[in-house]
């Protein structure tokens, strides 16, 4: 079986973990018979120096005609005070998930037991944290039109606009009970259903929707009392669902709970080809150093084998062979503990091959 992908390295340390993910990918593909190929194309600032434009054509059309696509990250302080429409999560990252019908992102976030003592929170807070967080990723304030205007007082105003529509709300809340069925049958729908008219249609079609799913049981939680329960007992959570910018928000934090941003995997689905990424940014602090945690982005092409190539044994092996590289002890800087050994990028991506054989 000969698999295409779409490589969109992009910025910062998205460059620097890409090229590593393909490592193992092709590590998995010789053991299991499966051939990938690799096609690169720029996007985010890289493709603004190369050819005016973050997204350019060609990098929109060779996605589409691709079996999966792999992101690395975009964006950076050289290209933040371009205007708007030129910058690259604005014109490159949006339009992209737009334009491929990418409207859910899963993002897994499960703790690695060898990395209990890593994260800023308490052992007894983190252990058997396993939840998967699904974000609605082309409405809400992201999408809504924006506008900026001057007043008569000389002072400006900007506007953004949270827009759902009971379609778009059903097709989410559906995919987190589908997601539950195999889990442990819990769906939390979060909302600020008590101020915004939004999220009270929210609400209303999250419980239309569940009537569907007896076997599931859904609650609903406001964002802000979400925010305080990822970290006081985030134990609680199977399948949290939630609308595009609370899921932002939420899954960095719950990334914390892995030990670091730098752990968490993501797949944005929803159209004919998904799309796959880490959840960090380009990391301008650590960029060009090969000091990134590359886990967050080989755990992504585990999910590409997963949920795109229905390869769950090869996506297991990868997952476990991270595993057994933090139970030996390898750390990156961002999840480094008294008495780990430290690894760089490529020695981490090293370590999971190994593992893997
Ligand atoms: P960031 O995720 O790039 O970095 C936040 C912090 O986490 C930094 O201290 C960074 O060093 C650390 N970190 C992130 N990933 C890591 C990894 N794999 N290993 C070790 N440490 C890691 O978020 P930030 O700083 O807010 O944004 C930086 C740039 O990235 C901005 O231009 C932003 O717009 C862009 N960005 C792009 C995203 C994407 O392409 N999907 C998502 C988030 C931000
Ligand atoms: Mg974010």
């Amino acid at each position: 079986m000969n698999y295409r992908i779409a490589v969109l390295p992009g910025d910062g340390i998205g460059a620097e973990v890409v090229p590593q993910a393909l490592r193992v990918l092709d590590a998995v593909a010789a053991k299991a018979g499966i051939t990938f190929e690799y096609t690169y194309a720029l996007i985010g600032g890289a493709a603004i120096d190369a050819t005016g434009h973050p997204l350019p054509p060609e990098t929109l059309e060779l996605c589409r005609n691709s079996d999966a696509v792999l992101l690395g990250a975009i964006g950076g302080p050289k290209w933040d005070t371009l205007p708007s429409h030129l910058r690259p999560e604005v014109a490159a990252l949006l339009p992209l998930r737009k334009e491929l019908g990418l409207y859910a992102n899963i993002r897994p976030c499960h703790l690695f037991p060898a990395l209990a003592d890593a994260s800023t929170l308490k052992r007894e807070v983190l252990e058997g944290v396993d939840m998967v967080v699904i974000r609605e990723l082309t409405g809400g304030l992201y999408f809504g039109e924006k506008k900026r205007e001057t007043l008569e007082d000389g002072s400006e105003r900007a506007v953004d606009t949270l827009v759902y529509s009971t379609p778009e709300v059903e097709r989410i809340v559906r995919l987190a009970c589908e997601t539950a069925k195999n889990r442990r049958g819990q769906v939390c729908s979060v909302d600020k259903a008590n101020v915004l008219e939004s999220s009270r249609l929210w609400r209303e079609t999250a419980l239309k929707v569940a009537e569907a799913y007896p076997e599931i049981t859904m609650s609903h939680m406001y964002v802000d009392n979400a925010a305080m329960q990822l970290v006081r007992n985030p134990r609680q959570f199977d399948v949290l669902v939630t609308e595009n910018m609370f899921g932002d928000i939420l899954t960095d934090q719950a990334s914390m709970l892995s030990g670091s941003l730098g752990m968490l995997a993501s797949a944005s689905i929803g159209g004919e080809v998904a799309l796959y990424e880490p959840a960090h940014g380009s990391a301008p602090d650590i960029a060009g150093q090969n000091k990134a945690n590359p886990l967050a982005t080989i755990l992504s092409v585990a999910m590409m084998l997963e949920y795109s190539f229905k390869r769950v044994e090869e996506a297991r092996a990868i997952e476990a062979a991270v595993d057994r590289v933090l139970n030996q002890g390898y750390r990156t800087g961002d999840i480094m503990e008294a008495g780990k050994t430290l690894v760089n990028t490529v020695e981490m991506t090293d370590c999971v091959i190994n593992a893997l054989a």
